[in-house]
């Protein structure tokens, strides 16, 4: 089919505001907005002012006056305890509207927030949409953040309540999250005054009634049985939704402000558009509900555009083999599957032929999403090959929410260009601008941004927290979103994102900050500075690694402070940050103005070509820090060489 891409997109820059109108206009609103964007609203102006809706009816409640309440709304999977769920439309309004009574009778109204820390079990999707039901702000954190972190959220956003389980389940191993929050809330200055907590069967965790705890399944049974009915809370389009915290360049995570009108409206455009599904077809987003991934493509986009969506706990490998994502495929008939790549490349580790699909009935497949960090040309091909559907590469970040560059499925694919994301969605006028912020010639590396206003769907502000908004985003290039990536787009549009131009790397899928990390190792009190780099991983695409420089006098045995860093940042920050490896060295290489020279850090650890800065102090640092890489097993690939300037 030829694809409807480019005129679409060309109908999205002629009018915008027609484009958005009719989006919107697929879905439900008490009031109808009263102009489709407000330039002078917000920071950079707000989508449908004016308009009221609510954001759980138009994801549940509207299915089912639609006639669609027996349909399912969401496929609960584990592969950790084999436990297995399916909810109707109808049943999913039951489920969310007690846990709403519960939130409602412990006073949880309109705009205030609740943290939600909780494992891939479907009380967790449950409570996301009761705060949506009710007008509250939800924050859901990643169960791998340890106690500090949580605290830093629960603080920021100033949490009334905190609802959580008992524990998490990872393989070989059950995490007891309730040490956790009881840590977290100890330490934050805001105390919330209920947590709800969640026994599961695998750990129950003792209460501490006397600090608000509520058994999270009593009280949500006695609205059951009573049956009590929550209906929705009309709330402003331009509303916050929910704050998602991501890793910014410092230890204090950004919150992410969402509002309802925007995101509800661009995500549903999304799924048929993008992801080229109808209502009714089951789409799987393989991620976790503490990641944008799973907030808007486990939770909210296919329930709004009424697809069943699978909410699967378990890893790709291990649990119990590489043969799950194969089973949850066969076994719900998935039509599209969303991941990141390094969820193949630990498959396709663990299986290289790829022989388990054979054992599977995949023939409901016919798209594969990869986003959260660069694929490799190789495991994409490999997953092309195993999987004999199209795989398409897709960019964009927590900060927008749903896709700046895709290839269309849904609009029909334009042909694929080996290591391109492909082109911008409607709402997105992509540019690459050098540093001083012109645009450079197709074809050069630069930095992408987007021209402002941002679509629906995407940040409004960071959190009580514009002006660090506007400085982070919205300042080094006047007129531009800057997303922190560089890239390249080529003369016929394609984009191909690169790196990123700050301190985050990609772990995992997993975005993380070095600059946060590097915060911790400096507490431990031996350390005099410190520096932390992401380093290429086969399976993982970069980790952190760690370089720590004593205070002087210090006398203790090396390897013991480079386990207790290692232990400080996985009790700070959580095992999420993946921080196995660090080294103690004499000095750190910077340039005669004292910046770190993390970047050509990065190459000598990888093992690419490097050239000796000509604004470094001390030329003879990099030597020494080149031959400890070497003598721990790094800067060993071919091209791992200092080139001469
Ligand atoms: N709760 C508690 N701990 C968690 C956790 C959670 N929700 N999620 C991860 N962790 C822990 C892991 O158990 C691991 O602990 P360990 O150091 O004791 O082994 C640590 O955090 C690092 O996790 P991760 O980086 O995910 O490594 P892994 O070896 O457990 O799994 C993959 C590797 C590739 C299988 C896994 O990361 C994966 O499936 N990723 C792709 C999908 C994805 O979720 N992407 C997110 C954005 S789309
Ligand atoms: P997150 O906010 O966690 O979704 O991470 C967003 C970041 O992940 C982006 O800014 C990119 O650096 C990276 N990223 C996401 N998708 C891709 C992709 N398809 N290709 C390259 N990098 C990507």
């Amino acid at each position: 089919m030829q694809s409807k891409y480019f005129d679409i997109y060309a109908n999205w820059q002629a009018d915008p505001d027609a484009f958005w109108r009719a989006a919107a206009e697929k879905l439900d609103w008490y009031k109808p907005f009263d102009t489709v964007f407000d330039a002078d609203q917000g920071v950079y102006g707000r989508w449908f002012v004016g308009g009221e809706t609510n954001t759980c009816f138009n994801c549940l409640d509207r299915h089912v006056h639609q006639g669609r309440g027996s349909e399912t709304s969401l496929i609960f999977d584990s592969a950790m305890n084999g436990a297995r769920a399916r909810f109707t439309f109808e049943e999913a309004v039951s489920e969310v509207q007690a846990i709403a009574a519960v939130l409602r009778n412990h006073g949880v109204g309109k705009g205030d927030r609740v943290v939600i820390y909780m494992p891939m079990i479907p009380e967790a999707v449950f409570s996301m949409l009761a705060c949506a039901r009710l007008g509250a702000v939800h924050s859901v954190v990643f169960g791998g953040f340890a106690a500090h972190e949580l605290a830093t959220r629960i603080d920021d956003c100033g949490a009334k309540v905190v609802i959580s389980a008992s524990c998490g389940l990872e393989p070989g191993r059950v995490v007891p999250y309730k040490p956790l929050l009881d840590h977290a809330v100890d330490m934050a200055k805001t105390k919330p005054e209920i947590c709800l907590i969640l026994q599961r069967d695998e750990l129950h965790a003792p209460l501490r009634y006397e600090h608000g705890d509520v058994d999270f399944r009593h009280a949500v049974e006695v609205e059951k049985v009573n049956g009590t009915v929550v209906d929705c809370v009309p709330v402003a389009a331009t509303d916050p939704l929910y704050i998602l915290y991501t890793s910014g360049t410092t230890g204090q995570p950004k919150g992410v402000v969402r509002d309802n009108g925007g995101h509800m409206v661009a995500l549903h455009w999304t799924m048929e558009n993008v992801y080229g599904v109808k209502p009714g077809d089951v789409f799987w987003a393989a991620s976790d509900i503490g990641w944008v991934v799973g907030h808007s493509y486990i939770v909210y986009a296919p329930l709004l555009a009424g697809n069943a969506t699978v909410l699967f706990e378990g890893k790709p490998v291990g649990t119990p083999d590489a043969g799950t994502f194969w089973r949850v495929i066969s076994d719900y008939d998935v039509k599209v599957l969303f991941t990141a790549p390094t969820a193949f490349r630990a498959i396709r580790r663990d299986e290289p032929e790829g022989d388990l699909v054979r054992d599977y009935d995949l023939s409901g497949l016919q798209a594969l999403f990869l986003a959260g960090e660069r694929a490799d040309p190789e495991t994409l091909k490999w997953a092309e090959r195993v999987l004999q559907v199209p795989v398409i590469d897709h960019w964009w970040q927590t900060e927008t929410g749903w896709p700046m560059v895709a290839n269309p499925f849904g609009l029909g694919l334009l042909p694929f260009k080996d290591g391109s994301t492909t082109q911008p969605m409607p709402g997105y006028a992509v540019e690459v601008l050098n540093d001083e912020g012109h645009p450079v010639p197709r074809g050069t590396l630069g930095n992408i941004v987007v021209k402002l206003p941002l679509p629906p769907g995407c940040l409004v502000s960071f959190w009580n927290a514009d002006e660090r908004f506007r400085q982070a985003c919205l300042t080094e290039f006047p007129g531009y979103y800057k997303t922190a990536d560089a890239g390249v787009m080529d003369e016929e549009g394609y984009i191909s994102v690169m790196a990123r131009t700050d301190d985050i790397i990609n772990c995992a899928g997993h975005r993380l900050s070095t600059g946060a990390m590097e915060e911790v190792c400096a507490m431990h009190p031996d350390v005099a500075e410190c520096a932390v780099i992401g380093v290429a991983d086969p399976l993982k695409g970069q980790v952190p690694c760690g370089f720590v420089v004593l205070k002087n006098r210090v006398s203790r045995d090396e390897a013991a402070i480079e386990r207790e860093v290692v232990d400080l940042v996985r009790s700070e920050i959580g095992p999420v940050a993946a921080f196995r490896t660090v080294m103690v060295v004499k000095r750190l290489p910077k340039t005669r103005s004292g910046k770190i020279l993390r970047g050509t850090m990065q190459k000598i650890a990888d093992g690419m070509p490097w050239t000796m800065p000509a604004t470094i102090d001390d030329p003879a640092i990099l030597d020494e820090i080149s031959s400890i890489l070497q003598q721990r097993g790094y800067a060993r690939a071919p091209g791992g060489i200092k080139e001469s300037a």
